[in-house]
């Protein structure tokens, strides 16, 4: 099939592009590059043995969007662009809510215009807010806390309505867990721009030697260990339910939405330890007091997907990390080197 990647040279989305270039999929990527580089997709091309076509493309520009869809015989859409600062969204929420929600509409708009209705749509387990009810599933209201999330949920009841509406629609909503890690290649990998709001980047910039400690948001949280406890889910394994998702929606209609975790949480104190290992000396770090809006514990359950999709995520936080710290060290200033 011919898919049309948004966001496909970003983190999540080079590492799709890549399974689906492996996969025979023809892929075109949309991205404006804001926060992305080209040379990802470069990488894509060389591991893959084929490239993805590229269009530097914002979605705010609807003509552009048009023609995309115009000169493209697209199949499918997986739709990744959008800003993801959970931060950055509560200084501004406008720009969040122009950029996610009002891009998304512009997307949908193009594709029905264009007769393109299967679309899969990069959600995020932050629609479940600050649910201390664990492990989540996937028919808990959503209560998303902060702007960033809050076009997340918004985006998933537009296209809610949308399949509810028109039966032609197939729609996958994938709400990923904590994604980390990187291509076994060492030759991909995330790149954030600016401090690394997530953890493993920045205990990646930390281990290489670009920052010099990390600071442990909070060791007083009701946990074994005492500090923060993630669903961190291998980023093939996600690239993987991707696919999984497409071939579902390809050929079944109607809304549906999954949980991408593995199903096991670990706490930030048995990050460090696996990354420590994978690197082959200590990650230093501080305890410092709780961030704002985090939850204590956060973990999928990720059986429906297994159910629906045969899809299950199969790599060890170690493998993770292991393969996170091939990238930061073989690319220790990112795609920007
Ligand atoms: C993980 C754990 C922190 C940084 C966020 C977004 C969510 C999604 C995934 C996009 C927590 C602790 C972190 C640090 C720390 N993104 N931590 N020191 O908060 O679970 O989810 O990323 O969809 O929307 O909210 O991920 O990596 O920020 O934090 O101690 O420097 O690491 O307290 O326990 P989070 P995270």
């Amino acid at each position: 099939m011919r898919i049309l990647v948004t966001g496909g040279s970003g983190y999540i989305g080079s590492h799709t592009v890549l399974a689906l270039l492996e996969a025979g999929h023809d892929v075109v990527v949309l991205d404006n590059l804001a926060n992305s580089s080209k040379e990802s997709l470069k990488r894509v091309g060389e591991l893959a043995g084929r490239p993805a076509e590229f269009l530097a493309v914002d979605l705010l520009d609807e003509a552009a969007l048009d023609n995309a869809f115009s000169t493209n015989e697209v199949d499918a859409v997986i739709h990744f662009a959008g800003l993801k600062a959970v931060g950055e969204s509560v200084e501004k929420p406008l720009y969040y809510y122009h950029n996610n929600v009002g891009g998304t509409l512009n997307l949908l708009r193009c594709m029905e215009r264009h007769n393109v209705r299967t679309l899969v749509f990069s959600s995020s387990a932050t629609v479940y807010g600050a649910s201390e009810e664990v492990p989540l599933v996937e028919k808990l209201p959503l209560d998303a806390v902060n702007p960033y999330g809050r076009t997340k949920e918004q985006i998933e009841d537009i296209l809610s309505d949308i399949g509810a509406a028109d039966s032609r629609w197939n729609i996958a909503l994938l709400r990923y867990f904590n994604p980390v890690g990187a291509h076994e290649s060492g030759r991909i990998g995330e790149d954030p721009t600016g401090v690394p709001n997530n953890l493993l980047p920045f205990v990646a910039q930390v281990a290489v030697g670009r920052r010099d400690k990390v600071m442990v948001f909070g060791n007083d949280y009701p946990t074994p260990d005492g500090t923060g406890i993630r669903d961190y889910i291998h980023v093939l394994d996600l690239a993987a339910g991707h696919l999984a998702a497409l071939d579902y929606v390809y050929s079944n209609k109607g809304v549906h939405r999954w949980n991408l975790g593995t199903g096991k949480g670990s706490s930030v104190l048995e990050v460090l330890a696996a990354f420590s290992k994978a690197a082959g000396h200590e990650v230093p770090y501080e305890f410092a007091p709780r961030r704002p809006g985090d939850a204590a514990i956060s973990y999928a359950d990720p059986s429906a997907a297994l159910a629906d999709l045969g899809w299950s995520a199969h790599k060890t936080l170690q493998q993770m990390c292991d393969d996170h710290w091939r990238w930061q060290k073989e690319n220790p200033q990112g795609y920007s080197a």
